[in-house]
């Protein structure tokens, strides 16, 4: 068969060893020939490949980044746009096309597969916000980078007893926040899923500073709320899927906890170094065996449907599903918080 393949959305460490994965067992195993797809589904609509062979993904299992490269392309939102897309399948006489992303792109999966294209779904975001799978590849990572970066946080902090706001990625749903709150022993730990309350906040401080050590470390997702406030934004710009740039909600905390207590605030912004670097085994095990469950979809001809981790099993779910809502927070996992907070 020749197959399609592309990455779209924010790009995520464990790309490559995805892309690694579907070529290898597709040329070793099916005789498969490959075309990648560019810049996500910008490729499709612009006609740009490059193709895959063995000695193009022959050492790629552990880059960071996608040797595909990608982008935020709505392809709905361009006049024609699946027309487009379908005349390019054809003229690469592409036989099943199978697309890397998160919810994003997965609806452009979607909205292909309907119009007929043979398509399959690989999960991929860093926020492990994707529905219907307990993991996507990258997420292991930021939590890592995060955690190190929290790690680092603690002696400084505790050096000035002062405290610092870590912000971390998590649009919709705090899971890195969480993680790497917890792993890295931070004092608060706050998420979409829940409006902050800046006076239990501070009062969660006060304790920690009066029955600890003077020094405090806040761990807040990108995508928490301030209440009476939206999220926080940078610029008015939003991308073609109309998210808008997230960024500034740990700045405002620490004004508001430095305000508020009057111990000395810093703020942090870990941003994109989050998805930028290698993945970490974790990562790059998941996304070799949603690699292998990909190109086996195809040869199955189970179309429309996106590889999925279950506890510990590999499987496929509807993509239509996937992205009928977000995956975010449960109770059972804010109840952990919940558990490492003093009574105040
Ligand atoms: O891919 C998800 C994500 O990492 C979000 O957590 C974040 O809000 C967004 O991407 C940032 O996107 P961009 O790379 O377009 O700035």
């Amino acid at each position: 068969m020749r197959v399609g393949l592309l990455t779209g959305g924010g790009d995520c460490p464990g790309l490559n060893a995805v892309i690694h994965a579907v070529v290898k067992k597709g040329i070793l195993h099916y005789g498969d020939e490959f075309v990648g797809f560019t810049e996500g589904w910008r490729g499709v609509l612009d006609n740009t490949t490059i193709r895959l062979t063995l000695e193009a993904i022959d050492g790629i299992l552990d880059q960071g980044g996608t040797i595909l490269r990608t982008s935020r392309t709505n392809v709905r939102k361009v006049e024609g746009g699946i027309e487009k897309c379908i005349a390019t399948l054809k003229a690469n006489k592409i036989d099943a096309l199978i697309a890397l992303g998160g919810d994003d792109t997965q609806s452009v999966t979607n909205a292909l597969v309907q119009a007929g294209v043979p398509g399959v779904g690989v999960p991929k975001t860093i926020d492990n916000d994707l529905y219907g799978t307990d993991a996507c590849f990258g997420f292991d990572t930021a939590v890592s980078i995060a955690t190190e970066a929290i790690d680092r946080l603690h002696t400084t902090a505790e050096a000035h007893n002062r405290v610092i706001v870590c912000e971390v990625m998590g649009r919709d749903a705090g899971w890195i926040a969480l993680t790497s709150g917890v792993a890295g022993g931070a004092h608060v730990v706050l998420v979409p899923e829940k409006p902050i309350d800046i006076d239990h906040v501070c009062k969660l401080l006060k304790y920690n500073h009066d029955h600890g050590k003077k020094y405090g470390i806040v761990v807040v997702a990108e995508g928490a709320k301030l209440p009476g406030g939206g999220q926080a934004i940078q610029g008015s710009k939003v991308d073609s899927f109309g998210h808008a740039r997230l960024s500034g909600i740990g700045q405002a905390l620490a004004e508001l906890i430095e305000e508020k207590t009057g111990y000395e605030t810093r703020s942090v912004n870990l941003g994109h170094t989050q998805r930028g670097g290698t993945p970490t085994a974790y990562d790059r095990m998941l996304a070799t065996r949603y690699g292998l469950a990909a190109i086996d979809l195809v040869h199955q001809g189970k179309f429309g449907r996106m590889v999925v981790l279950r506890g510990t099993e590999i499987g496929d779910i509807p993509i239509a599903e996937a992205i009928s809502k977000n995956r975010t927070v449960t109770d059972n996992f804010l109840a952990i918080l919940d558990g490492l907070e003093p009574k105040v």
